[in-house]
């Protein structure tokens, strides 16, 4: 008697229960309906059918690469989607036409960024001091500013030499490796010689590979990348933020593992030495001049931005790793590229450099390929202001998705989108970037690094495979994971073949 009791009363509760969330359901969606209206001519963007509490989190499980999910709503909805995750409104922008005007046209409309309680505990708490993540500023204009000549440097200019020589030395530096060696498991190798890259070109400091601080310091850095690149349901439902505490801790200790290598080992006294009437000599003495010169830029600031700078070279490595793993599967590109390589320089010849650039078109057109089948998110913007994109109202606040997956993988933008084609950015022999390809958005806060990203792929790339060709050392086949730059730790070992030489 007392089971039937309390069975019925079960069942009581979960019908009200089941009563409350329908009638939520009917509440929010009924909201939706009468939303479609339009307003001062605009028109709301159609929004799916949404769950209570968790709004649309729902619609994009499921997929391999998060984006397809952008994809499929816009077959069903259309071009301008609207979507509640969690707590957070957004709005999903799909196609060229539409990307555009979100990036460049009404550019200074959508120039903020989310605001994710993760990635500000990246930087003390505030979102501000990333260079990536803050919201547009006087202060994100200077600090773009000061990158420039570094991030961007031109042909034929001292830094642009230095930067030749430095990448040159750190390819001398693999292939003794690898000559040791001809097994190597890549990403270790390229991680090191990336991060000797920036701090070189950055901050004027050499590491050896085998100096454990530098070696734990591009590991660090390697993990946060990593993280930062994951999608969690808590950044659109902060109440499940406790169930990363763990981890959340163990990122803090990694980033300050990072600032005390940075402030000890690449640092160290410049601060004090620098002479601020001095021209500098470094992107680290450029910070120290400006904060000795302007008061309102502080050290901390200073100092955050030069760690993400630093942190750059995990993009470039993480890219390279993939860019090698395509190309095991893909001998008739290598051996393209080593044509084009004889051609400039021979086997034997003098070592590769970027300023052999305009003579390899094809390296060129492969390092854009790779690009495009990684497929890597435009990182999301934020609107501020009421605005409005293809005759669609956006309001402000909204957190903004451009689609860039569609861009770079639909069928009616490439031939055989799924294929590893090189050719396709290639005119008349010459390299071309069609219109929709965006890998490094655009407009105000367009990627600061995409130069480096092609110097030191090319320079990398175009340098090992002048003396060697790849193969697989592994028989089971290496999926390579797409839909972003980051890789786990990785096993991928590749197996080198040093290169005969045609007399
Ligand atoms: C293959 C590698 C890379 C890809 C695909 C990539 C892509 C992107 C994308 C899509 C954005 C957002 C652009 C936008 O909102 O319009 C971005 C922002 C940014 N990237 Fe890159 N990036 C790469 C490597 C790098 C490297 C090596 C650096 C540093 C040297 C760098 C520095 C930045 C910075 C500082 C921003 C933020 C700019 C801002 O918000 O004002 N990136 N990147």
């Amino acid at each position: 008697m007392f089971f039937i009791t309390l069975y019925s009363q079960l069942s009581f509760l979960f019908i009200i229960i089941l009563v409350i969330v329908i009638l939520l359901i009917i509440y929010e969606n009924l909201n939706i309906r009468k939303s479609k209206t339009s307003d001062n001519g605009l028109l709301e963007p159609p929004m799916p059918f949404k769950i209570p509490l968790i709004g649309h989190l729902h619609l994009l499980g499921g997929y391999d690469v998060p984006y397809k999910a952008f994809s499929e709503l816009g077959k069903k909805y259309g071009n301008i989607i609207k979507l509640q995750l969690g707590n957070v409104k957004c709005v999903v922008i799909n196609d060229q036409k539409n990307i555009r005007e979100a990036l460049i046209t009404k550019g200074h409309h959508f120039d903020s960024r989310p605001s994710f309680e993760r990635y500000a505990r990246l930087f003390s708490g505030n979102k501000q001091n990333s260079l990536a993540f803050c919201d547009w500023s006087d202060v994100q204009k200077t600090r773009r500013e000061m990158l420039i000549m570094y991030t961007f440097p031109r042909a034929a200019t001292n830094k642009f030499h230095n930067l030749e020589t430095i990448i040159q030395n750190n390819v001398q530096s693999m292939v003794s490796k690898i000559c040791e060696n001809n097994v190597v498991g890549i990403k270790p190798m390229i991680i090191q010689h990336c991060g000797n890259i920036f701090t070189t070109h950055f901050c004027s400091r050499q590491f050896q590979n085998t100096d454990k601080e530098f070696v734990d310091m591009v590991n660090n850095f390697d993990e946060i990348f990593y993280e930062v690149n994951q999608g969690y349901a808590a950044d659109f439902l902060p109440f499940l933020m406790p169930l990363h505490k763990r981890n959340l801790k163990r990122m803090a200790n990694m980033t300050a593992n990072i600032k005390k290598f940075v402030l000890e080992r690449i640092i160290g006294d410049r601060f004090e030495n620098f002479d601020a009437a001095d021209e500098p000599s470094d992107y680290v003495e450029s910070l120290i001049q400006h904060v000795k010169k302007v008061k309102s830029f502080d050290w901390e600031m200073a100092l955050f931005a030069l760690e993400d700078i630093i942190g750059g070279h995990s993009a470039v490595a993480n890219f390279l790793v993939k860019l090698f793993a395509f190309l095991l599967k893909e001998p008739t590109v290598q051996q393209r590229i080593q044509n084009e390589i004889d051609n400039a320089v021979g086997i034997e010849g003098r070592a590769i450099g970027i300023s052999d650039r305009n003579k390899l078109p094809y390296t060129e057109a492969t390092i854009f390929e790779a690009i495009r089948l990684i497929a890597s998110p435009i990182v999301p913007r934020v609107s501020n202001q009421d605005s409005s994109i293809d005759g669609y109202k956006i309001e402000q606040d909204t957190l903004i998705f451009l689609n860039n997956y569609d861009l770079s993988m639909s069928e009616k933008l490439w031939d055989e989108p799924k294929k590893f084609l090189p050719e396709r950015f290639l005119k008349n022999g010459s390299l071309v970037k069609p219109d929709h390809f965006l890998p490094f958005g655009g407009g105000k806060r367009s990627c600061m690094g995409y130069k480096m990203v092609q110097l030191i792929s090319f320079g990398v790339l175009s340098g090992l495979l002048q003396h060697y060709t790849i193969e697989p050392f592994e028989t089971k086949e290496y999926k390579i994971p797409i839909g972003s730059l980051a890789l786990p730790r990785d096993p991928l070992q590749i197996k080198f073949t040093k290169r005969a030489v045609s007399l």
